[in-house]
């Protein structure tokens, strides 16, 4: 048989062979077809011991030649394949499509509000103090003149995590870490969470508070009184009425729970005719609570018997249900894009 012949008849075939490949996997079975180590050219120069010692150059010179050109028909078609590959692909980019406009985030009203309320104070003076969610007995209670066995304690409402270390169930611990951070006069206001064993339509485990706090020289329930309006009418708008009712805090005397005019129904207690449910028909909604600071207080902190200072508290989901007439407590937690959406940043 002619070697020679049989090695230069593969140049044809290939060519023809890769003619009809289209895969990258079709051009790889080709290649060890003819180039692979028990490929045609390998198997017909594993004849050449079978030669004349004077014809085997002429046979290894075409088997390289063959080899050479092989590999040059393997590197042709692979690059008309990838520029047909490329082709397509810019064919199918429709470069009129429009474009996908990106989701935007925005923040969350409870984050909304607790900034504008914070704001506010500090436009009054006040600086934005915080303290941790995990407090002791001592800060959470104790000190706030709610001695062992106050029934603030109840295991019903607090999450305790020893005997002695709780989850807040108020701000108001942070009042007493501010006082004692610091002499008299002071002025602060504490957002964050709180924590109460309270789950219904209208109570979530986890909600969040804003406390406020200042201390000084001859502070009156005037100034309580002056200072809340003055945050009603920036967060509520100036034509809503304040309204206080004594209360009772361990932690302050006299205690007054603060209502706003209800921004539902305008104050009027109804709609159309019916009455109104937020305020149910009363005109008033009740926003915070509050009062002059207990000497008890002071006394647990250190301060001289003569200062005298205001406190309030309120809950952040509740001034926000009322600001934006939301119905419903849970919104808040199911993290709704819808309703999460409606805030803007
Ligand atoms: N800590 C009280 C509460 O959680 C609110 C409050 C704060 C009342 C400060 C008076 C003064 O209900």
């Amino acid at each position: 048989m002619d070697l020679i012949a049989a090695l230069e008849d593969i140049v044809p075939q290939l060519a023809d062979g890769l003619e009809r490949a289209t895969r990258p996997e079709e051009l790889e079975a080709l290649r060890v077809d003819v180039l692979g180590r028990k490929g045609r050219i390998a198997r017909i120069m594993s004849c050449l011991p079978e030669l004349e010692p004077g014809a085997r150059p002429a046979v290894g010179q075409t088997a390289n030649s063959v080899k050479e050109r092989c590999n040059e028909l393997f590197e042709a078609r692979k690059a008309v394949l990838e520029a047909a590959r490329e082709a397509e692909a810019l064919r199918r980019f429709d470069p009129s499509m429009p474009g996908r406009a990106p989701w935007r985030g925005s923040l969350h009203p409870t984050t909304l509000v607790t900034e504008e309320i914070c704001r506010v104070f500090q436009g009054l003076g006040f600086d934005v103090a915080s303290g941790p969610e995990a407090e002791t007995d001592h800060y959470n209670f104790a000190s706030l003149n709610m001695p062992p066995e106050h029934p603030a304690r109840d295991m019903q409402d607090t999450l305790y995590i020893t005997d002695s270390v709780l989850m807040r169930t108020h701000t108001s611990p942070v009042q007493v870490r501010a006082m004692l951070a610091s002499r008299p006069p002071l002025a602060v206001i504490a957002p964050g969470k709180v924590y109460r064993r309270d789950s219904d339509l209208t109570h979530t485990p986890m909600f969040h508070q804003i406390e406020g706090l200042l201390v000084g020289d001859g502070v009156s329930m005037a100034h309580l009184r002056g200072t809340l309006t003055a945050f009603v009418h920036a967060v509520f708008g100036a034509e809503t009425r304040v309204r206080f009712r004594p209360s009772f805090f361990p932690f302050t005397e006299p205690s007054a729970e603060a209502d706003i005019s209800c921004c539902i129904c305008g104050g009027q207690g109804q709609i159309d005719g019916t009455g109104c449910r937020v305020c149910k028909g009363t005109g008033w909604v009740e926003i915070l609570g509050c009062g002059m600071v207990d000497p008890a207080v002071f006394e647990a902190v250190g301060y001289p018997a003569d200062v005298s200072g205001f406190a309030f508290g309120m809950g952040v989901e509740r001034v926000a249900m009322l600001k934006y007439g939301i119905g419903d407590l849970r919104m808040f937690f199911e993290n709704d894009t819808r309703f999460l959406g409606q805030f803007g940043a």
